[in-house]
């Protein structure tokens, strides 16, 4: 079946061709790895504590309710704005495009639908450029 790119918009259609909850730890697992290995994502590794189990949860908690699954990030966490939570952090372009790179290819290496990939990556795309407006003022 072919699927359209809008349609990831609805339901929790994203979260299950993200693979839930599992399939989300897993992308997070990839992008902390190249977060740690890539020399173009130093930048942006600098930013995070040395430990990453807890930004890791997070970010897999968040995505998970961002996607239109559960809502698990609130629901142990509180709510969140995503550009505020990264105000105190100094986010310029470089360390976007780091951040992204990484998300970029730790897309490329699951095992999901190619239509579903490039709307993944589109679609946070958008907060990661919020976040440098945000980081700026
Ligand atoms: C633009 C590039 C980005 C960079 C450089 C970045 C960096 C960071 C860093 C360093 C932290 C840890 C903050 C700390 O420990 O004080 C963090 C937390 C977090 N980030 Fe990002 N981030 C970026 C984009 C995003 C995007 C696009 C999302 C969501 C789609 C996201 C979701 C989160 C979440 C949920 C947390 C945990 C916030 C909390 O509970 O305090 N980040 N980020």
């Amino acid at each position: 079946m072919k699927v359209k790119i809008r349609q990831f918009g609805e339901n929790n259609f994203s979260y299950k061709s993200a693979g839930e909850l599992p399939g989300l730890i897993k992308l997070v697992d990839t992008f902390f790895e190249l977060m740690n290995t890539l020399p173009e994502a130093k930048c942006a590794r600098d930013l995070y504590p040395k430990k990453l189990s807890g930004p890791s949860k997070k970010l897999a908690y968040f995505l998970s309710g961002w996607l239109g699954g559960p809502r698990i990030y609130q629901e142990y966490f509180g709510e969140i704005s995503i550009p505020s939570a990264h105000r105190h952090l100094k986010i310029g372009q470089q360390q976007s495009d780091a951040w992204m790179l990484c998300m970029q290819k730790a897309v490329e290496q699951q095992a999901y639908d190619e239509a579903f990939k490039e709307y993944l990556i589109a679609q946070l795309g958008i907060p990661a450029g919020r976040i440098v407006i945000a980081c700026s003022r």
